[in-house]
């Protein structure tokens, strides 16, 4: 089995917004959101959202992305991640998430945290996050609100 995590490509746009709806089945939200996300990654925008994408064998089977973040200075968000459902478990998602750190730390060369909105408390705490608050997001639902920090080596 080949694993190859890398950047999404323009012209996959469709075929990562296939894998988003499988791993979101049903949340109209999340790919209003998604769609936008892509889309806004191919624009001349400064500030905007990087995607990779993971690959087993040439075939996509999970995305992931990170932007810029308002909160604080030298501070990245990662927005959704998702790996199919029959590639879950594998450690794919995670692999993944280390692809995205290590773009953070190459392209915001201060970056000191990461923000996560996310119920998938379990992964995160294994990537060196930590929670900061519980909120409830249209996007996961009840969640919380994770921060880790680059500059500890967080998930690398
Ligand atoms: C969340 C999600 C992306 C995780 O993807 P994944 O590829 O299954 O993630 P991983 O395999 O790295 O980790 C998942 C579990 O597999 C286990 N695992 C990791 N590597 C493994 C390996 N090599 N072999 C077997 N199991 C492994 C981990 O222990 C982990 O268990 P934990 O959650 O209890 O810690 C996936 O479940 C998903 O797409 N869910 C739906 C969308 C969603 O909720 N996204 C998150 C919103 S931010």
């Amino acid at each position: 089995m080949e694993r190859v995590f890398r950047t999404l490509h323009s012209d996959e746009v469709q075929a990562a917004a296939a894998v988003a709806k499988q791993c979101f089945p049903g949340n109209e939200i999340v790919l209003d959101y998604i769609m936008d996300e892509f889309t806004d990654m191919f624009s001349n925008a400064r500030w905007k959202p990087k995607h990779f994408v993971a690959e087993v064998d040439k075939k996509i089977v999970g995305f992931a992305g990170w932007n810029y973040s308002w909160a604080a200075y030298d501070t990245a968000e990662i927005s959704l991640v998702g790996i199919l459902p029959e590639y879950r478990n594998q450690g794919l998602g995670s692999e993944l998430l280390k692809h995205l750190f290590m773009d953070i730390r190459i392209k915001m060369k201060c970056a000191e945290h990461v923000l996560v909105s996310t119920n998938r408390i379990t992964m995160f705490t294994r990537l060196g996050f930590r929670t900061v608050c519980r909120i409830r997001s249209r996007l996961n639902g009840e969640s919380e609100l994770m921060v880790g920090s680059i500059s500890l080596g967080c998930g690398l």
